[in-house]
């Protein structure tokens, strides 16, 4: 009797032997399938990081009632800021927008439903971001927002520059035509003004064939700035370049210095484009000059003019080449940008140097 109970003990202790030993088992097994899970886990979690940190738009989480809680690089980059340094600040007050202030998620969605552009300044500089946001939802319940925007600053620039290319080539073409037209009946003009002079009228003849002049240079700048000009090179006598300009400057000079300061050369370049450079910088220095106006022209390594003048110097010297910027109250704003166009076709460079005390503008050829 004793031995069948010693026996019994016996199999019922190799029952919880085996029963532990497969409890053990499960154990590990399901300790292996953690880890593999935990893997998994941590490489989602690197992956989604490394996706957040590559994407090219700027991804910023933010929870409930606002708070940032992801910023990615490419945000980072836009704001220029660091990722530790606006989690947990709202995304109103990050991103300056009035109406966002203390704004919570589903608010935050609402306002950028369906895209909407914005621009800011970042950095003192106009940037254009292209914003969006939609909710997040975890389990049926929303647990905050996420906002994705791209930086559109340089798209929306082209886009501008390329309606305002369209408009400029319509008035060009259509300023070319008319230029053309007029050239013809004012070359008869010039022809036929002097024949007026019976000995008694030179002054008005005179006058008239000034204006005549004026009116030959305003064409040719049209002309020129359309393009419709090619370069035609020609061998020019500085002291002659000098007399041809300041019969065109002359009555701008008024009660101003005008200092020639013209060394002796020769060299080749397009007669008519270089005048109307010229021309163009000189009537410019005339306008802002207080008391004197220098034009100056050598030849070294290459042949160098310089127009300098005692004014108060430009202030947004990067804008002044672009066609329509003006300051003054008649002016066109085309004279620098058929400088532009006119110093490229001849193959030259311009210079300009400028302070409260003066502006020199320099070209080489
Ligand atoms: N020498 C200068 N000194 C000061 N400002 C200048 C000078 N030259 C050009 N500018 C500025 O550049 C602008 C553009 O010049 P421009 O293209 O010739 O057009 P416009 O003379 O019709 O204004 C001027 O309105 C002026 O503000
Ligand atoms: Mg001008």
């Amino acid at each position: 009797m004793k031995e069948e109970k010693l026996k019994d003990l016996a199999s019922l202790f190799e029952a919880v032997l085996r029963t532990s030993k497969k409890l053990e088992d499960s154990y590990n097994q399901l300790k292996r399938k953690f880890e593999v899970l935990e893997g998994k886990l941590e490489r989602n979690r690197r992956y989604l990081e490394n996706i957040l940190k590559s994407i090219d738009s700027g991804v910023c989480a933010v929870s409930l009632d606002g708070l940032i809680t992801t910023f990615n690089r490419k945000a980072c980059l836009v704001f220029g800021v660091k990722e530790e340094e606006v989690k947990g600040k709202h995304f109103g007050e990050i991103f300056a927008i009035d109406e966002l202030k203390h704004a919570n998620a589903r608010r935050i969605v609402e306002f950028f439903k369906g895209g909407r552009k914005i621009e800011f300044e970042l950095g003192g500089e106009r940037r254009i971001l292209d914003i969006s946001a939609s909710l997040v939802v975890e389990e049926e319940k929303e647990s905050g927002a996420v906002v994705v925007f791209s930086d559109i600053t340089q798209v929306e620039k082209l886009k501008e520059e390329s309606a305002k290319r369209e408009k400029l080539a319509i008035i060009g073409q259509m300023a070319a035509s008319i230029a053309h037209d007029i050239k013809n009946p004012l070359a008869s003009i010039e022809l036929l003004v002097p024949l007026l002079d019976d000995g008694t009228k030179r002054e008005i003849v005179d006058n008239i064939l000034v204006s005549i002049k004026r009116i030959n240079n305003i064409i040719n700048n049209t002309l020129l700035f359309t393009r419709t000009v090619s370069y035609t090179p020609e061998k020019i006598f500085s002291h002659e370049l000098a007399k041809e300009i300041k019969l065109e400057i002359f009555t701008q000079i008024k009660d101003l210095e005008y200092v020639e300061n013209i060394e002796q050369f020769e060299f080749v370049s397009d007669r008519n484009l270089l005048k109307s450079t010229l021309v163009n910088i000189i009537s410019n220095a005339l306008d802002a000059a207080k008391s004197r106006v220098v034009f100056r022209a050598f030849k070294r390594e290459k042949v160098v003019f310089e127009v300098v003048d005692d004014g108060e110097g430009i202030e947004d010297v990067n804008k002044i080449f672009e066609p329509f910027f003006t300051k003054k109250k008649n002016g066109t704003g085309l004279g620098l940008a058929i400088v532009k166009e006119a110093v490229d076709i001849i193959n030259g460079r311009v210079e300009v140097e400028t302070s409260s005390r003066g502006t020199l503008f320099r070209i080489i050829l």
